[in-house]
This record gives structure tokens, C-alpha cells and sequence, in this order.
């Protein structure tokens, strides 16, 4: 359960002549929430927030967000230093379990990892029967969406704490396969079946490109930490949703593959890098873009700029920016996007139209650069943003039902056709 202070505070509402009190939540850094939930039964109004700017759909206990701050924490612990210093697998425990794991622990966790992976011959006929320039997001949805079919035990995946877990082993085990599966199929290369012998981000590379570079590992490593939860964002409150049904993890995990695909979430990082090399194409003209970016009638927008809670610079870009020079000098690359990626940054902090609506780089803006000088094709980098977000997406579903939440079912306001009557199709 979250951290909450006593229900010691309300605010009243005043509706005509009738004044309602409503309960006050206070979080962990002293964030306030107004408990609606018995706002209807009183009132008998509903609230009207599109897109739930301003509504929290929980209380969790995994990740810190302060927006106006810039700051991310996991279970406590600023990203900053999980990033400079966790594995991925740590950071899934942590997680997952609300403290960092021991190295018995760690050791354990990954034992269970390496004896899960490895997938039915079927799912990869499956995949192989999907057009080769399909989507990769497309072929991932397809493959998690079917694992029920092929992993019928795991159908309850949560009543029974083994089968639970040999869900959640199962699936953070076997995302990278189909990963790897996706990318060898999607190039028309023969798969690479898993070397359980590797670590889990060096049998991830050792699958796509059959070699493991070291720093490619350390970078890549530090990627998906960076990615592996955001609290509600998207695709985890379509997690959450999709569990609170109580459908298997599989599906629930299948329905927020489907949402990150977005270009608005992770589908982003993807148009990140071809609005880069469509500027570079067109001569760079930075500032070019920048107006675009800016006229109201022009449908380009800044991708990789902006956030609904950030309104200050995005804590894991500017960890990401830091690796992109790292990384592209360790591996002796060059990407001449990375200038204008740069330059788009300056004009873009440097403009009144940004800096007054606080749009800032978001994790989506320099990820992509960083992949692609690993050898990861473009249209793999939101595969990859499900990679690292995979932990995060389990733990909300997890938290979900631990705490045995209703199944989600928003309200909405009415603004059709009052009632009418039928008419017959030869009177109209
Ligand atoms: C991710 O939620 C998360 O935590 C997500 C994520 C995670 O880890 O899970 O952080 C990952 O999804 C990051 C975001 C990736 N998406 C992009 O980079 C796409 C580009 N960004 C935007 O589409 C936008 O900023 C959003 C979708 C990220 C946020 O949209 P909001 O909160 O609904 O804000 P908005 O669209 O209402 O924008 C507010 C104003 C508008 O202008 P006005 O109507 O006030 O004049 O800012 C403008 C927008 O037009 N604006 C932009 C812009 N983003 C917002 N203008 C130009 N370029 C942009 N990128």
C-alpha cells in the first residue's frame, strides 16, 4: 500500500445549497488528492477530466514523479544513481519487491530468469507466418497476445502465488527472445536461439546480432533501467485497466504493448529519429522546424519534446544525453543527427513558445541516437522501450491487484439525442 499520512484533512464542496466534505489524501512528499470515490453517491455528479490530466486512478507505492522538479525515483531511489549504478535485473526486483535485492537475491532472481527463457517451436512458426515488413510492435503484440494460447497453465496468473510467479519469470525471461525473434525475422536473418550462459542484456544482443560488445551491453543495460517504469503513464494505466478485468498477465501485458506503439508515447523515440533525418534531409534547418513546430496550423510537432508531467527537463534525457557522446565515442561512431538533435534542443529552450508552455526533451528525444549506434534499426526502437518498460508494466499489475482494486470503468457526461422513437427505414 502507498504511504499515506491519516485521512486528517477534507475540503468542502459546495453544490447549490448543500455542502459536501470530501476526505484529503496526503502522499509520501506531501502531494494532496481529493477522494472522490464516494462523490457520486453523494452528490450525484461526476467529474469530467479528458485524459485524466488531473486525476489520479491510484495510490502506488513504486514510482516518485515531481514534474515541476524534474524528478524520478523508483521504490525511493533517484534514477540518477540507479542508472549510474543498477542492473536492470536489480532494478527489477527492486520493482517488483519494493527493496533492492541482496546478491543472494539478485542471483536467485536470475537463475529463475535463465530457466525460463526459451520459447514453444509454435509461437515462432507464429511469427514466421507474419509478413517480414510487418510492424515490429505489430509482431510483438501478436506474439504476447498469443502466449495464452501456447501457456495455458499460466491462465490464472495470480491466484496461485507459483503460477504467478512462473508468469512474471516467464515473460521478463522471454520478452527479449521474441525481441531478438522480431528483429532476425523482420531482416529476414536466421533466429539465434538463446545462450542461457549469457546475462540477460548480453544473451538479449548475443540473439539480435550473435556477438556481444561489452560497452553496447553497459549502454544498453542502463537504457532499460532507464525505461523501466513511469508510474501511470499510458500504457501502464492500460495495464492496470486491462488486469483490473482480472484477464492473465500475458494479456494484460499485450494490451499495454499496444499502447506505447503510439507515436504520443513510445512510438515517439521511432519518430524522434525520422524527424531528425527528415530535417537533415531538407539541409537542417533547424529553426525551420522550430516554427513548424510552433504554428498551430502546421501538424508537425517536436517529437520527443513535451510530457504530461514534466514541465521541467525529463531526469532520464538528460541521464540519456550524457551516454550519447559516451557511447557513440566508445563504439567510434558518428551520427550526424546528433547535431541537430543538439541544435533543435538549444532554439527549442532558447524560444518563448517552449519555455512558456515548459516543454522540455523528453526520454523519447536522444534515446533513438543511442540505439541506433548500437546497430538497432529504427523501427525496433519502441520494441525496445517494451523491453526496458516490461518490469514496470508487472509491477503496476501486480500492485493493482494486491490491492484487490475494482475493475476500472470511467463515467463520462451524456450529450446525445434525448429520447425518440424509432422510425422505419421507408419513413425517413
Ligand atoms: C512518453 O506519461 C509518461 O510518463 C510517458 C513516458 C513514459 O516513460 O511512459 O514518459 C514516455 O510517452 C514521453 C512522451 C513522448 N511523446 C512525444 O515526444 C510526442 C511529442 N509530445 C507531445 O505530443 C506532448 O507533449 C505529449 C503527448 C507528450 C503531452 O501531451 P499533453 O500533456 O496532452 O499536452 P498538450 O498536447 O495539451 O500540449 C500542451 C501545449 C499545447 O499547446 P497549446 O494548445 O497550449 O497552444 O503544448 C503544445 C501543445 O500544442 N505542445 C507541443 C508539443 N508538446 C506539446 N508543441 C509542439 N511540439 C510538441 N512536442
Amino acid at each position: 500500500m502507498a504511504t499515506i499520512t491519516e485521512m486528517n484533512e477534507t475540503v468542502e464542496m459546495r453544490i447549490g445549497k448543500e455542502t459536501y466534505s470530501l476526505p484529503v489524501v496526503t502522499g509520501t512528499y506531501n502531494e494532496k488528492g481529493i477522494d472522490i470515490s464516494q462523490l457520486l453517491s453523494q452528490t450525484k455528479h461526476v467529474t469530467l477530466d479528458t485524459g485524466f490530466k488531473n486525476t489520479g486512478s491510484t495510490m502506488s507505492s513504486i514510482t516518485f514523479i515531481d514534474g515541476a522538479k524534474g524528478i524520478l525515483q523508483h521504490r525511493g531511489y533517484p534514477i540518477e544513481q540507479l542508472a549510474d549504478q543498477a542492473t536492470f535485473t536489480e532494478l527489477m526486483l527492486l520493482l517488483l519487491n519494493g527493496e533492492l535485492p541482496t546478491q543472494q537475491e539478485l542471483s536467485t532472481f536470475e537463475d529463475n530468469l535463465k530457466a525460463h527463457v526459451g520459447l514453444k517451436g509454435g509461437l515462432k512458426r507464429l511469427l514466421d507466418a507474419m509478413p517480414e515488413n510487418t510492424h515490429p510492435m505489430c509482431m510483438l503484440s501478436v506474439m504476447v497476445n498469443a502466449l495464452p494460447g501456447f501457456y495455458r497453465a499460466n491462465l490464472d496468473s495470480w491466484s496461485d502465488e507459483q503460477v504467478r510467479w512462473d508468469s512474471i519469470y516467464f515473460i521478463l525471461a522471454n520478452l527479449p527472445v521474441m525481441t531478438a525473434y522480431i528483429y532476425r525475422h523482420h531482416h529476414r536473418l536466421a533466429y539465434i536461439d538463446p545462450d542461457p550462459s549469457l546475462g540477460y542484456v548480453e544473451n538479449f544482443l548475443y540473439m539480435m546480432f550473435g556477438e556481444v560488445d561489452e560497452d553496447v551491453a553497459d549502454a544498453l543495460d542502463a537504457l532499460l533501467v532507464l525505461h523501466g517504469d513511469h508510474e501511470q503513464n499510458c500504457s501502464a494505466a492500460t495495464v492496470r485497466v486491462a488486469g483490473s478485468s482480472h484477464v492473465n498477465l500475458f494479456s494484460a501485458i499485450g494490451a499495454g504493448v499496444n499502447a506505447l506503439w503510439g507515436p504520443l508515447h513510445g512510438g515517439a523515440n521511432q519518430a524522434v529519429l525520422e524527424m531528425l533525418e527528415a530535417i537533415r534531409e531538407d539541409g537542417g534547418d533547424v529553426e525551420r522546424y522550430i516554427n513548424k513546430a510552433k504554428d498551430k496550423d502546421d501538424p508537425f510537432r517536436l517529437m520527443g519534446f513535451g510530457h504530461r508531467v514534466y514541465k521541467n527537463y525529463d531526469p532520464r534525457a538528460r541521464v540519456i544525453k550524457k551516454y550519447v557522446d559516451r557511447v557513440l565515442g566508445k563504439l567510434g561512431k558518428e551520427d550526424p543527427v546528433v547535431d541537430i538533435a543538439k541544435g533543435l534542443e538549444k532554439a527549442a529552450l532558447a524560444d518563448d513558445y517552449f519555455s512558456s508552455r515548459k516543454l522540455f526533451p523528453n526520454v523519447d528525444f536522444y534515446s533513438g541516437i543511442i540505439y541506433r549506434a548500437m546497430g538497432i534499426p529504427v523501427d525496433m526502437f519502441t520494441v525496445m522501450f517494451a523491453l526496458g518498460r516490461l518490469p514496470g508494466w508487472i509491477s503496476q499489475w501486480a500492485e493493482m491487484r494486491t490491492n484487490n482494486e475494482p475493475i476500472g470503468r470511467p463515467r463520462q457526461v451524456y450529450i446525445g439525442p434525448a429520447t425518440r422513437d424509432y422510425v422505419p427505414i421507408d419513413q425517413r
